[in-house]
């Protein structure tokens, strides 16, 4: 398949790609990292990092959904990022409810649909008006499903999971021998989402810092020294001819 872009503005894009050679994932988990070290390079404040971190995350789902990915799991604000400065969590928060409030229209038009996962009750009321609102205005599109992780943890995710199961057991509803991966799983934040084939790290960093723990199982990782402000749909492509290269053997011989 040859692909060209609609958009002018943009180089890279402009140019004709032949994507017969990539396998696209279904689900691509990306853990954004590196805005702080990006805007210290240009001796300007954190959030400006992160500001220009937020424009990565239109460009790179964009680009996912004309890709034919189906699901793009971003890791916007951890559990732990709750322990930053109180004004590092004021600016992200302050920044994503502006993101939502800008950018909802464009996703109803570009047929994305927006789902966020984690302990969302924590985000405050203003934050969490804008995504509700974004996730019933695009629940009805079919093209990328943009699913932010806020307030998220992978250890918190499976505790909240066992809870819900446990409960479950204790009104009579399931039996402890009945829980299983299968039902382990559909206990998760996004049972509907199948599971991640891939998962992208900016910055060089090589660890999951408590990120989807139960669905990356077997995801293949690719880690990218690119701060996340950079990463472009030239990184993407990137990452994807390395996760093309890989073989997938899911613990079996091939
Ligand atoms: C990690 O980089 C990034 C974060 C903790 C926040 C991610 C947020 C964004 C990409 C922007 C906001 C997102 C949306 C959807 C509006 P870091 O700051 O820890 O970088 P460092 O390791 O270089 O300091």
């Amino acid at each position: 398949m040859k692909f060209t872009t609609r958009k002018k503005d943009d180089a890279v894009l402009d140019e004709v790609v032949d994507l017969s050679e990539l396998s696209i994932p279904e689900h691509m988990a990306v853990i954004m990292d590196g805005n702080g070290r990006w805007a210290k390079r240009r001796g300007l404040p954190r959030v400006a990092g992160h500001k220009a971190g937020a424009e990565s995350v239109s460009k790179v789902v964009e680009a996912c959904g004309r890709l034919g990915i189906k699901f793009v799991t971003l890791y916007a604000f951890s559990s732990e990022n709750w322990n930053r400065p109180q004004r590092e969590v004021d600016s992200l928060m302050g920044l994503l409810e502006k993101f939502l409030k800008d950018k909802t229209p464009q996703m109803v038009n570009d047929n994305v649909r927006f789902r966020a996962i984690g302990r969302l009750d924590k985000l405050p009321p203003s934050v969490m008006r804008e995504l509700e609102y974004a996730v019933e205005v695009t629940s009805g599109n079919t093209g990328v499903t943009m699913n932010l992780a806020l307030s998220y943890g992978g250890r918190e995710e499976i505790v909240d999971a066992a809870k819900q199961l446990m409960r479950r057991c204790a009104d009579g509803e399931l039996c402890i021998d009945e829980v299983d991966n299968e039902v382990f799983g559909s206990a998760m934040y996004a049972p509907d989402m199948p599971d991640p084939c891939l998962l992208v790290r900016t910055s060089g960093e090589v660890r999951l810092s408590n990120f989807l723990l139960w669905q990356l199982s077997y995801a293949e990782i690719v880690i990218t020294d690119t701060l996340w402000p950079d990463f472009r749909y030239e990184s993407l492509l990137s990452a994807l001819r390395e996760y093309s290269a890989r073989d997938r053997r899911f613990g079996k011989l091939l």
